[in-house]
């Protein structure tokens, strides 16, 4: 945070600054939704709704997933949240409670140990090394159960490494987690950017055979450039999303409703514009990773997924310029480069770079970073 708001206040001072630092992307949300939601504001859908959501985008949401992966769930297992945000609090304050353990693999997105914190929960890291390109290995996951374990929680595609959780290993967690009656929170808001060619392993193939066990968490932001739209959606047993909704209820009650009429409309076209906005982010993590994998001191896995590049940078480490905190300092200062510190992801020697912005960007930024580190 501290580092956006000193990138704001360059750009106020007129200072071009390339912002490496965004979460979301540069994408407009899709023109049929876009009219479907004007269309269900005139219509005078502007009233509550279920709490779970509308039974139309919840039966879409439920299409799209079987038609993609086989998965078994019906609309009634299906609640649209404010953003996967709410779906993943709603769900741990469900879930958990005090004295329970959530296993995590690290590094994690931010929001991901505070909201089990908040919930009373306490988190079990596991670490995702570097040398295996931030992949998590099963047999590491399983090693750090114990008779207090709730969930396990798998963010792949990654944020903010990249990583995607491997089609063997996926299948080994979930197996162990039913053998022990623990959950499988499966958070893949990244799902649909996987690049060269990879065939995503969503969990959802693996719900009909362990019904129980998965619970899986997506969102509209990325996928379909709606961030600002607010609109996720949780998908599991009965029982669980039973109790979502209770905590739902209490907390924002129904996500916007012309916002979810505007959504349903997303499907008609989807996979066509996935494709085109996945050569797009192919070609610009190709154009990044090469750049930054050219400067010295800069070593940086090649991303399977999500739109972040998680260089380890700490060999650049200097006195009075040490940790990534300051790091990112510098290269603002500087470079006027904003990034995110990996502190904020529980890795102190990583930055966090977004290729969510146009390729002459990411050409001006690594000029940037060449002539500040060069
Ligand atoms: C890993 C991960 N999960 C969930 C979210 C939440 O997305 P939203 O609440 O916009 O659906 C984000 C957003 O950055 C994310 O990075």
């Amino acid at each position: 945070m501290a580092v956006a708001g000193r990138a704001e206040e360059l750009r106020r001072r007129g200072i071009d600054v390339v912002d490496w630092s965004a979460g979301e992307p540069d994408f407009s949300s899709p023109s049929t939704a876009v009219a479907a939601a004007i269309s269900a504001l005139e219509q005078g859908h502007t009233r509550y709704t279920q709490n779970t959501g509308i039974l139309e985008l919840r039966t879409a949401i439920a299409d799209d997933l079987a038609s993609r992966y086989g998965a078994p769930w019906s609309a009634k297992q299906v609640i649209v949240t404010v953003g996967a945000k709410a779906a993943l609090f709603e769900l741990a304050l469900a879930l958990v409670s005090e004295g329970d353990e959530v296993i995590l693999p690290s590094p994690h997105w931010v929001t991901l140990p505070a909201q089990i914190a908040l919930a009373g929960g306490e988190v079990v890291e596991v670490v995702a090394p570097l040398a295996a390109g931030f992949r998590i290995s099963a047999e590491h996951v399983i090693e750090r159960m114990s008779a207090r374990t709730r969930a396990v929680l798998l963010n792949s595609p990654s944020n903010p490494t990249g990583a995607v959780v491997a089609k063997a290993d996926l299948r080994r967690i979930v197996e162990e987690c039913a053998g022990r009656g623990v959950y499988l929170i499966a958070d893949e808001t990244y799902e649909r950017f996987v690049y060269d060619g990879m065939a995503f392993p969503s969990a959802a193939a693996l719900a009909g055979e362990f019904p129980e066990t998965v619970i899986l968490v997506g969102s509209f932001s990325k996928t379909h450039a709606m961030t600002g739209w607010r609109l996720g959606y949780l998908l599991g047993p009965e029982t669980v999303v039973r109790a979502v909704a209770k905590i739902q209820s209490h907390a924002t009650s129904n996500a916007t409703t012309f916002a979810m009429w505007g959504a349903v409309a997303v499907f008609d076209d989807a996979e066509q514009r996935v494709v085109e906005m996945l050569d797009e982010y192919q070609a610009r993590r190709d154009l990044l990773l090469e750049g930054l994998n050219a400067i010295a001191g800069v070593e940086c896995p090649v991303p399977e997924g999500a739109f972040y590049a998680f260089p380890k940078v700490s060999s650049l480490y200097r006195d009075g310029c040490n940790g990534s905190t300051a790091f990112a300092e510098l290269l603002l200062e500087k470079g006027r480069v904003a990034v995110v510190p990996g502190a904020a992801f529980g890795a102190d020697e990583h930055v966090r770079i977004s290729f969510a912005c146009a390729s002459e960007r990411l050409r001006e930024g690594v000029e940037r970073l060449r002539a500040v580190l060069g």
